[in-house]
C-alpha cells in the first residue's frame, strides 16, 4: 500500500484573473487530503467500482499515470469539496504521487504538470494555481515571466504561466463557507464568455492581475491597510465578472467592521470568502450570525507528500 497528502490552498488575490495568463497569488492551508491505494481486482474507491466519470478528477489522473494494474483507493479529506479551497487539486496531486510513489521518490514538478494537466481536462479550461500550491505547499505566485524563486513554467494551447514559491510573513486569515457547492468549470467558462463578449470584463481582468501584483507588494511591505483595500476591489471585480453569490457579500460585509479586507476566495459562485484580520473570533461571530461556517487556518508549507504506512 502507499500513501500520500497534499493541502487544500487558498487564493488570496487573483481567481479567474489567472486562467487569462494575470498574475495570481495563492497559499496552501493546514487542511489536507489523503489518498491511499494498493493493488486490487478493479479500480475502486472507498469499495466502490471507480469509472463512469463520478470521480473525474480520479479517473483522467488514472488514465494519465497508467498504473500497472487495477487499484482500490481511499480518499479522507479534511478540505470541503467545492468551496473555493482546491479539493480536487489536492486529490489529484495525492494520487499522482501515490502512483510515483510506488515506482520510488516524488518529482514534484511532473506531479504539478500532470495534475494541471488532469484539472484542464475536467474543467475544460483552469490555470495551474490550485495544482502547484497542492503540490509545493507555501505561497505561490504566478507571473508572465520568470522571476525570483521561480519553480516551473506550465504552458497549455497558447497561455504561459511562471511559478514562483513566495515566502509570504504570517498574517490571520478567516475563511467564512457558505456551504453552497459550486462547480469551478462553468464559473470559468462564463467569465471566458463575459471576455470575449465585454471590454469591460477585460479590463476587470486586467485590473485584476495588477490588483495581485500590488497585493503582495503590500503583505510583503506589511501594509494590511493597502492589502485589505485591495482585497475589497479585487471581491469588487470578481463581482462584476459574474462569480459573485449574495451570501459572500454578506460575509463580506459583515466581517469588514473587524478587518483590513475581505473577499471571495476560488471560483466563487457560493464556496468561501477570506477576511484579513486581526481579530478572527469577531470575525467567525459575524460570518456565523449570518449563517456561515466559519475557522481560522494557518499557512501550511508542506506539499505533496508521501505518509509512512500503518
Ligand atoms: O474554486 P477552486 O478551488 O476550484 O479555484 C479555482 C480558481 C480559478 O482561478 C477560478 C480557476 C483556475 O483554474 O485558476
Amino acid at each position: 500500500m502507499v500513501s500520500a497528502s497534499a493541502p487544500g490552498k487558498l487564493i488570496l488575490f487573483g481567481e479567474h484573473a489567472v486562467v487569462f495568463g494575470e498574475p495570481a497569488l495563492s497559499v496552501a492551508i493546514d487542511l489536507r487530503t489523503n489518498v491511499q491505494a494498493s493493488p486490487a481486482e478493479r479500480d475502486e474507491l472507498n469499495g466502490m467500482p471507480l469509472a463512469g466519470g463520478r470521480y473525474p478528477y480520479l479517473e483522467a489522473a488514472l488514465r494519465k499515470a497508467r498504473p500497472k494494474g487495477p487499484l482500490s483507493l481511499s480518499v479522507q479529506s479534511k478540505i470541503p469539496q467545492a468551496s473555493g479551497m482546491g479539493s480536487s487539486a489536492a486529490v489529484t496531486a495525492s494520487l499522482l504521487a501515490c502512483l510515483q510513489g510506488i515506482k520510488g521518490a516524488l518529482d514534484r514538478e511532473s506531479i504539478a504538470r500532470a495534475a494541471f494537466e488532469v484539472e484542464f481536462e475536467v474543467q475544460g479550461r483552469a490555470s495551474p494555481i490550485d495544482t502547484t500550491t497542492a503540490t509545493q505547499g507555501g505561497g505561490i505566485l504566478l507571473l508572465k515571466e520568470r522571476g525570483k524563486d521561480f519553480l516551473w513554467r506550465i504552458e497549455i494551447e497558447k497561455s504561459r504561466w511562471f511559478l514562483h514559491s513566495c515566502r509570504l510573513p504570517d498574517m490571520t486569515v478567516v475563511v467564512g463557507s457558505t456551504g453552497i457547492e459550486a462547480s469551478t468549470g462553468p464559473l470559468v467558462a462564463g467569465v471566458k464568455r463575459l471576455f470575449q463578449r465585454e471590454e469591460t470584463a477585460r479590463r476587470a481582468v486586467h485590473r485584476i492581475g495588477e490588483i495581485s501584483l500590488e497585493g503582495r507588494k503590500a503583505l510583503m511591505d506589511g501594509d494590511l491597510y493597502t492589502a485589505g483595500e485591495l482585497m475589497n476591489e479585487n471581491h469588487r471585480l470578481l463581482n462584476s465578472l459574474q462569480v459573485g453569490h449574495p451570501l459572500l457579500d454578506e460575509f463580506v460585509e459583515a466581517s469588514l467592521p473587524h478587518s483590513y479586507g475581505a473577499k471571495l476566495t476560488g471560483a466563487g459562485g457560493g464556496g468561501s470568502m477570506i477576511a484579513l484580520t486581526d481579530w478572527p473570533d469577531r470575525v467567525t461571530e459575524a460570518i456565523e450570525a449570518r449563517g456561515g461556517r466559519a475557522f481560522v487556518v494557518s499557512t501550511e508549507p508542506r506539499g505533496v507528500i508521501l505518509e509512512p504506512e500503518g
